[in-house]
């Protein structure tokens, strides 16, 4: 008897960064800052950066390549893709490129927004298509390029961001790998950070006018996102850890959304676990929102600090207010 597929395994990784390298120091001769406090207060050195020229999807091509090439799967294996942006190069949309670009000609293919959160919110709803049977193999794949809208005279916001793109495969397995999961949302908090929208009153006619609409730079309370992000993340993680019935120090590793690593430090602390289980890509590529954790993901793998079997805790945090957690067991399950 065939067993129900009706459990996920995380089969592959990917990441994929701008050439480009935007240094503390470069940044300081552009806004008034120093790589002294940008390093104490985050503890990033640099970041990458996406050229005038350049296509965030192209990263989030790269990255979805090597995390299929790393599952030993062809693009035409894929279902499902979910593009998990806050910065489509068309605002109706990206997914669909990407999985054309990809060859992924039987999947369908949908964009998500949720920020910082984004990969997190993402491999959740692909996890509920894959344990319903609907589909069987999925990729979710998260890219952001917010240094395209940023104001690089706000001092507050334009030192924590950097672009770049990571991609994971999961595909159905009859023993579920997906151990614990927790979403959560909270519009109350939307204005702490926002990309919101400006615009202009354009009178059509006499008695009809209507509004030209474009987007001012990213807006951020960091003092109030950092207290949320403390207070919120140790909660929603322990809440995936209970759902797991796993404890904190079971856990090989935590890749959490990079924003500062103060939070990951606090985080760690509240969690009674070693700041060293948490992996950290913060130095080299800055806060890249939705990317941020597969991103540090990959590096992680290639690193072999997460190896087959590894269990990991992945958690997201930002805009929305949106946060999240998951416990998952790395890799292939022996058939
Ligand atoms: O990805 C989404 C989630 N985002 C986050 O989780 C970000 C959470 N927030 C944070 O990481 C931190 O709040 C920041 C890194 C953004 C700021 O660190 P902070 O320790 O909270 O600094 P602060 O905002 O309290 O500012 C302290 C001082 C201020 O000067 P005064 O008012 O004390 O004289 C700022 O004007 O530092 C000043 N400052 C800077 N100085 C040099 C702010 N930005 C800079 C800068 N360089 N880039």
């Amino acid at each position: 008897m065939t067993q129900a597929l009706t459990g996920i395994q995380f089969t592959g990784v990917g990441k994929s960064l701008p050439q480009r390298v935007l240094t503390n120091d470069q940044l300081a001769t552009v806004v008034e800052t120093s790589d002294e406090w940008i390093h104490s207060r985050t503890g990033i050195r640099e970041r990458r950066v996406l050229g005038p020229t350049e296509n965030l999807l192209d990263l989030a091509l790269a990255a979805s390549e090597q995390a299929l090439c790393q599952a030993g799967l062809t693009a035409l294996d894929l279902d499902l893709v979910i593009l998990a942006t806050s910065t489509p190069e068309d605002l109706f949309g990206s997914a669909s490129r990407v999985a054309a670009r990809l060859g992924a000609v039987r999947a369908v293919a949908f964009d998500l927004t949720a920020a910082c959160t984004g990969f997190v919110f993402a491999v959740g709803t692909a996890a509920q298509f894959l344990r319903t049977g609907c589909y069987r193999t999925a990729l979710v794949v998260a890219a952001d390029g917010l240094t395209r809208w940023l104001d690089w005279q706000d001092r507050n916001t334009c030192v924590l961001f950097g672009d770049g793109a990571g991609a994971m495969v999961l595909e159905a397995c009859p023993v579920d790998q997906l151990l614990g999961l927790e979403l959560r949302s909270d519009g109350r908090g939307a204005d702490m950070l926002t990309l919101p929208t400006t615009g202009e009153t354009v009178a059509l006619m006499a008695d009809l006018a209507v509004r030209n609409q474009q987007y001012a730079p990213i807006y951020m309370n960091g003092r109030d996102v950092y207290r949320f992000a403390v207070r919120e993340v140790p909660v929603v993680i322990e809440k995936a850890l209970h759902r797991a019935q796993l404890r904190s120090d079971q856990v090989d590793c935590y890749v959490l959304h990079q924003a500062n690593q103060r939070i990951l430090d606090a985080v760690a602390e509240r969690l009674q676990v070693p700041p060293d289980r948490f992996a950290t890509t913060l130095d080299r590529y800055a806060n890249t929102s939705a990317a941020s954790v597969p991103i540090t993901l990959c590096e992680g793998w290639e690193s072999g600090q997460i190896r087959s079997g590894s269990v990991l805790v992945m958690a997201g945090f930002g805009a929305g207010l949106t946060w999240g957690a998951l416990v998952c067991r790395w890799g292939r399950v022996s058939p």
